[in-house]
């Protein structure tokens, strides 16, 4: 038992007044001591556990720990100070029954160290760096007194112009479902109620990835096939892994809303996937059942949601208010609040809570003078992450690496932007804190070569844009914006150009552009940017583009115009080192696209594993009568899996060991890969499947196994995928999960396009 175990149980055992309840004696049964504990809870004190509230820089303390103690308030969340935490906890201890609080955050992607946003490190397909990742997270929250985070997110998300594709991993069921899994380990470690552990919450189940036209807290109408086939797996995956939270959606699915839904929020994720854990609404989404028109008022939303089962109602006072009027007529019978009160109540106790309430605070005396002292900050972990996150999207005669002797015009409003860096839900993030390319490049060329700055452009000149930016912004700065007149800049930008021997312009949108309720109707870099990059081509010299943006973006004239394009996402605290090491050569790149990019908005949706249609577009025939679009290429500019390395590799000798799988059997698929350039590197063999003929239209392929390789020049390497009739298997139109006999192909390469493949047949 460690000290502040045996501290935390002194302080259950003996605190002044005590009663029986929590009974100690009962501590290491948690059913029993649950059902002892609510034995004892009045209506108003089981109501009190199912409100979870936000914590306001300038909420009132002393009101807030009245209602703590009062037994009104069941968690909290964005209080991230131990002091306050810690006042909050001793309100909570005063309680009649002294039940603890938990504390929550949005711990997305890092939490003071900053690591790339969800689409960069799902670009790593590297699940024990993206563990470690969450581990960090974790770690470092819990050292700040967090309990829980509001994470993973693992909404699927097909259409780019959605703000919040930035916070997923992208468009796979099976790579988001990985990664789902990889993240509630590193958050939770051996188990959420380690000091240095804090509880997943996976969000937002479910479906939120698809609202209709890509526009924030739109409506979500799908087919069950599909809802069970692509969207759903990343949820039940996390579940899997031991998730103890669900965060329900906004959005509403096939006319329900999921906060009303029973359907989701009963039959399939207690009964089918037997979640044990705590459900809790999104932000004030239960109020919004008014809007969503399902419910007369907040009583009505009340009574619905608690029926479906939304255990606590964040950031409003619904359940408070409603649920003593509503079980008083009957209307909601006190089983239905006993079951969300059990499930609260469970995640506290495996939070470790109820051991020591102070778990995760600590001691006073212990608090960190600064919290952003070096010590306290992960950066090794937060530059490994950043390199893997880079994903390298063309590469013309080598215009990459760049020399560090060479004379560098680095240009555009992101390569010295610290915000930017962070993407958005930075957590305790500060901006301070990052890395801008401009410092990182500073830092790799000193002594050596010659680095000129010029911005060049605003992120945008449009005043709406502007403006909403402006509102949005967490740090409540205002967004940067130089007073200087467009041409102006350009000018200055393109006379630096003139002085070097290469261009790297930092370019893309802000990171508000890529947020909640930042949806777009268009995918390109902004006019304002495209300007400059139009007058910096017209200079001749090598043109770099580093991109930072939060979803695949429309980039026909950059990938034509452009000699290098690096995608880099946000990347984060370490982001200007990650990057500058990927562009003086000192890392290869080796970032695989997590998600499609499509040509221009009109592809929209693109995605690599489409059901297969009556009549295919065939790539090299005339497109007459199939499905494509005739006024441009059809298919993605950059498929899934895409990505390029400082070296070369090639995929031969595909090979199965049997050409039949008996039921229940397995066999093995061989590939050579093979490093055939000048340089060592790393690259992503990945395996898809495709079955030829089923009782239901499948998709054209699906990813099943990937390899990350690291090969030396010259090196070769025979790579074994194991294939089981389980990963044949997919929904039929009752909805079972089978694998159906016939044919399969098996394709192996190293982007969802460039494949090689041989078939077998399930017997
Ligand atoms: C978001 C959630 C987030 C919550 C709490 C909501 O607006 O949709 O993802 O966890 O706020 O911050």
């Amino acid at each position: 038992m460690t000290a502040r175990l045996a501290l935390g149980l002194c302080a259950v055992l003996l605190s002044p007044g005590a009663r029986a309840a929590p009974d100690p004696a009962l501590l290491n049964d948690k059913p029993a001591f649950i059902a002892d504990l609510m034995s004892q809870m009045t209506l108003d004190e089981k109501i009190g556990q199912l409100r979870l509230i936000s914590i306001g820089p300038d909420m009132p303390r002393e009101k807030i720990a009245g209602e703590i103690a009062a037994g009104r308030i069941g968690g909290t969340f964005n209080s991230v100070v131990h002091a306050d935490n810690r006042m909050m906890q001793d309100a909570a201890r005063k309680s009649r029954l002294r039940i603890p609080l938990f504390f929550a955050y949005d711990v997305v992607h890092g939490h003071r160290t900053i690591f790339p946003i969800g689409l960069g490190l799902a670009s790593s397909w590297d699940m024990g760096a993206i563990e470690r990742a969450a581990r960090v997270s974790a770690i470092e929250a819990a050292a700040d007194s967090l309990d829980m985070t509001f994470a993973p997110m693992v909404d699927i998300s097909r259409d780019p112009r959605w703000g919040r594709t930035s916070e997923g991993f992208g468009e796979d069921p099976y790579l988001v479902s990985r990664i789902a899994q990889a993240t509630v380990k590193g958050y939770q470690g051996p188990s959420p109620a380690r000091a240095d552990s804090i509880m997943a919450s996976v969000k937002h189940f479910a479906l939120y990835g698809a609202v209709e036209g890509g526009r924030d807290y739109n409506v979500v109408d799908m087919s069950p096939l599909r809802m069970y086939q692509d969207y759903l797996p990343p949820y039940r995956a996390a579940i899997d892994a031991g998730a103890g939270g669900v965060m329900v959606a906004l959005n509403s699915i096939n006319g329900i809303p999921a906060s009303a839904n029973t359907w989701l929020l009963q039959d399939l994720l207690r009964k089918d996937w037997g979640f044990r854990g705590v459900a809790v609404s999104d932000h004030g989404a239960i109020t919004e059942l008014v809007r969503h028109g399902v419910a007369r008022d907040g009583r009505e939303a009340a009574r619905l949601a608690i029926r479906a089962g939304v255990d606590m109602s964040m950031a409003d006072t619904l359940y408070l208010q409603e649920l003593p009027g509503l079980v008083k007529s009957g209307e909601v019978n006190v089983a239905e609040i006993d079951r969300s009160v059990r499930n609260v109540l469970g995640a506290k106790y495996d939070m470790g809570l109820f051991h020591d309430p102070y778990l995760r605070i600590g001691a006073a005396v212990d608090d960190p003078p600064d919290l952003y002292a070096e010590g306290r900050m992960h950066r090794a972990d937060a530059r490994e992450l950043a390199r893997k996150a880079l994903v390298l999207l063309e590469n013309r005669n080598q215009a990459l690496p760049l020399a560090r002797t060479a004379a560098v015009a680095l240009v555009g409003p992101l390569a010295d932007s610290p915000l930017d860096m962070m993407g958005s839900w930075s957590a305790a993030g500060k901006g301070q804190s990052s890395i801008t390319l401009r410092q990182g490049m500073e830092e790799a060329m000193r002594g050596k070569g010659r680095l000129l700055y010029a911005r060049g452009a605003n992120v945008t000149d449009d005043p709406r844009v502007v403006d909403y930016l402006n509102f949005l912004n967490w740090d409540r700065k205002e967004v940067f914006q130089d007073p200087r007149p467009p041409a102006d800049m350009i000018a200055e930008a393109v006379g630096l150009a003139g002085q070097a021997d290469v261009i790297v312009a930092a370019v893309g949108e802000s990171r508000g552009m890529s947020h909640e309720s930042s949806s777009r109707t268009r995918l390109d870099i902004p006019a304002s940017q495209r300007s400059l990059l139009h007058a910096l081509k017209a200079t001749g010299k090598p043109l770099v583009l580093v991109l930072m943006n939060g979803r695949p973006l429309d980039l026909q004239w950059e990938s034509a115009n452009a000699d290098a394009l690096l995608e880099t996402w946000y990347s984060g605290t370490e982001g200007g080192h990650a990057i500058a090491d990927v562009l003086f050569g000192d890392y290869n790149p080796a970032g695989k696209l997590p998600i499609s990019f499509p040509r221009s908005i009109g592809q929209i949706p693109t995605y690599y594993n489409h059901p297969r249609v009556g009549r295919p577009f065939v790539e090299g025939k005339p497109g007459n009568y199939t499905s494509q679009y005739f006024e441009e290429k059809n298919g993605p500019l950059y498929p899934f899996g895409y990505g390029l390395s400082y070296t070369d590799f090639t995929v031969s000798d595909i090979s199965l060991s049997s050409t039949r799988m008996e039921r229940g059997g397995r066999l093995a698929a061989r590939a050579t890969v093979a490093n055939i350039g000048q340089r060592p590197g790393e690259t992503v063999v990945q395996l898809y499947l495709r079955d030829e003929t089923a009782s239901v239209v499948r998709p054209v392929k699906e990813l099943r196994d990937f390899r990350r390789v690291s090969l030396a020049p010259g090196e070769s390497r025979v790579i074994q995928f194991d294939i089981g009739e389980e990963d044949l298997k997919f929904f039929n139109a009752r909805l079972e999960h089978v694998a159906e006999p016939g044919e399969f192909e098996v394709q192996i390469g190293l982007d969802s396009r460039a494949v090689r493949s041989q078939r077998f047949e399930l017997r």
